[in-house]
């Protein structure tokens, strides 16, 4: 039988939207479905009519897999249910959204996003009694219930790679080069990164540190006749005062920030070491997505389709063992995935002599 289904890109945008959105339209189109494309989040519901772009697989014309961003635009403010108006005050627009949904006549919507837009979209979805299924993106890896999520895999491999251009100009000025990731609350990006790219120190928000746990490490690499460190922090570690720090835009808004020129200025202090600070920023999120996130995505995308194929609404695909399952989006949302600190990559980074910050080995 034939359907309509809407697509949507939820939250921060990472590389390997675009290889997703590509295969549900491919898919789709092979069962004789129509695809629409929502614009920006379901922010693109609340105009009337609401904003859309009929999919078609030519349009996918072996380029946009390549690309990194999302041809549909993303929102990651805006919480419908407590949207923020001009004049300061918040207003309830689910409805608006809702309505959007039933004047496009969807069977299903298919939704990319982490877990803060999941939890938005499953609210929505319940309350409209429209149909959905998810798709988990989010360079942080934090989603529970996956090993990993689309745009990850190409976080980590920037970060490895910005630690593979700072080792040389750290090795070329006696310097100590500290890299700040981004990850929010999870420390899977720097933990991942600072292995394969051969960091000294990996701070992370799951473990505390000590400035002496890292001017020790810090010391014991000049003593063996190195003359350069690495260092990767991930943007949620605190201050020594338990306070994270964040940075505030001209809008308003708050984001993680500033935690790697803290530390750059106390480990020059205390280890009498020249260092320099690199922040990555959004960078982790643009580019070509790696071929494992492009993989990756598209099996999602397949695994979507099959699932409204089926019927099987208010799942999450999730990569588990090697395969593409389904799992219940609310047991994805609340198995919130941080660094397990007693888990392999943890034991791997202490096996190979990496400082964690703190005291043990
Ligand atoms: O959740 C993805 C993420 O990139 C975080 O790692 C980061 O803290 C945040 O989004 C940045 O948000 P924005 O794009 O609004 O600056």
């Amino acid at each position: 039988m034939s359907k309509k289904i809407g697509i949507l890109t939820s939250g921060g945008d990472c590389a390997g939207l675009n290889a997703v959105i590509r295969a549900v339209v491919h898919y789709a189109d092979q069962l004789g479905w129509e695809v629409v494309g929502i614009q920006n989040g379901t922010h693109g519901l609340l105009y009337d009519p609401p904003r859309v772009k009929t999919l078609t697989p030519e349009q996918f014309d072996g380029t946009i897999l390549r690309h990194g961003g999302t041809i549909l635009g993303t929102m990651n403010k805006g919480n419908p249910f407590a949207y923020p108006m001009k004049d300061g005050t918040t207003k309830d627009l689910s409805d608006d959204i809702i309505n959007g949904i039933k004047k496009l006549g969807l069977d299903a919507v298919i939704g990319i996003g982490g877990d803060g837009s999941f939890a938005i979209l499953k609210k929505l979805a319940d309350r409209g009694g429209f149909n959905m299924v998810g798709v988990p993106k989010t360079i942080d890896n934090d989603l529970g219930c996956t090993e990993v999520s689309v745009g990850f895999d190409t976080a980590v491999m920037v970060a490895t790679e910005a630690l593979d251009r700072l080792q040389p100009t750290a090795a070329s000025h006696d310097r100590v080069m500290i890299l700040e990731v981004m990850g929010r609350d999870a420390g899977h990006i720097a933990l991942n990164a600072g292995i394969a790219g051969g960091a000294d120190v990996i701070l992370i928000p799951e473990i505390p540190y000590t400035f002496d746990s890292i001017a020790e490490k810090i010391k014991q690499v000049k003593e063996d006749g190195r003359n350069f460190g690495l260092v990767i922090v991930s943007e949620a570690v605190k201050d020594e005062h338990g306070q994270t720090l964040q940075k505030e835009f001209a809008d308003g808004q708050k984001r993680l920030g500033g935690i790697g020129d803290y530390l750059g200025e106390k480990i020059a202090e205390v280890t009498g070491s020249e260092t320099r600070v690199t922040v990555l920023g959004h960078i982790q999120r643009g580019g070509q997505p790696t071929w494992s996130d492009r993989v990756m995505a598209s099996s999602f995308g397949v695994k979507a389709v099959d699932l409204i194929r089926e019927g099987k609404y208010g799942r999450m695909v999730a990569w588990q063992n090697r395969k593409v399952v389904d799992v219940a989006i609310e047991d994805a949302i609340a198995a919130y995935q941080e660094v397990d600190v007693n888990g392999t990559l943890v034991h791997t980074a202490r096996g190979l002599g990496i400082c964690l910050g703190d005291n043990e080995k």
